[in-house]
């Protein structure tokens, strides 16, 4: 395994055309759309960084902060904000753009925990990353307690298992 890799290497954009049957009756873009999306970048952002097929182990933190209608322009932009031993937690922004102004909005933010796996589904262990933006470095020093709050959750809905 390498040491860290920087986050550019994974980083990651993604333009998507809101259409028709992206959206309901009001005309705004369905939140599973979107969803879809994000899981779609992440996986490409991850399988960047560790060079191995990756799979969603979860997805938390997903804030839809405004609509996107049908003709906007949506911006994805995927990176690695953290890893573990095999895991990689994937932070994913979405915008829409005004046409006229060219102001960018964002529309939903999420993070995302992608899990390197070997031909056999097994998890592979993954280099560690060395964060570049400060909004990285911000997202990097919260990582602990976001994977220790992940295991309490996580924790608490084995009880809810049938
Ligand atoms: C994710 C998966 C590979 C983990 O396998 P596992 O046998 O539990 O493996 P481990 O316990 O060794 O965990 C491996 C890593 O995944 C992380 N992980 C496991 N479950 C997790 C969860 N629910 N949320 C976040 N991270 C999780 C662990 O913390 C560990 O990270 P680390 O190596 O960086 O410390 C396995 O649960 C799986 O295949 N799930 C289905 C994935 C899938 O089909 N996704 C949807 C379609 S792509």
């Amino acid at each position: 395994m390498e040491g860290k890799l920087p986050a550019g290497i994974s980083r990651t954009t993604i333009t998507k055309l809101v259409l028709p049957p992206d959206t309901n009756h009001l005309g705004t873009i369905f939140g599973g759309v979107i969803l879809s999306y994000i899981d779609e970048i992440a996986a490409i952002t991850a399988m960047k960084h560790s060079q191995e097929v990756v799979v969603t182990a979860s997805i938390d933190t997903v804030n839809f902060l405004s609509s996107a209608k049908v003709g906007d322009i949506l911006y994805l932009e995927g990176v690695v904000i953290s890893t573990g031993r095999t895991s990689m937690e994937v932070y994913v922004k979405v915008e829409t753009q005004s046409l006229k102004s060219r102001k960018k909005t964002v529309t939903t933010t999420a993070i995302l925990t992608m899990v390197a796996v070997d031909e056999k589904g097994k998890p592979t262990p993954v280099s560690g990353v060395e964060p570049e933006t400060e909004e990285e470095k911000k997202l990097f020093q919260n990582a602990q307690a976001r994977k220790e709050r992940r295991l309490r959750i996580n924790e608490l809905s084995k009880e809810c298992r049938v």
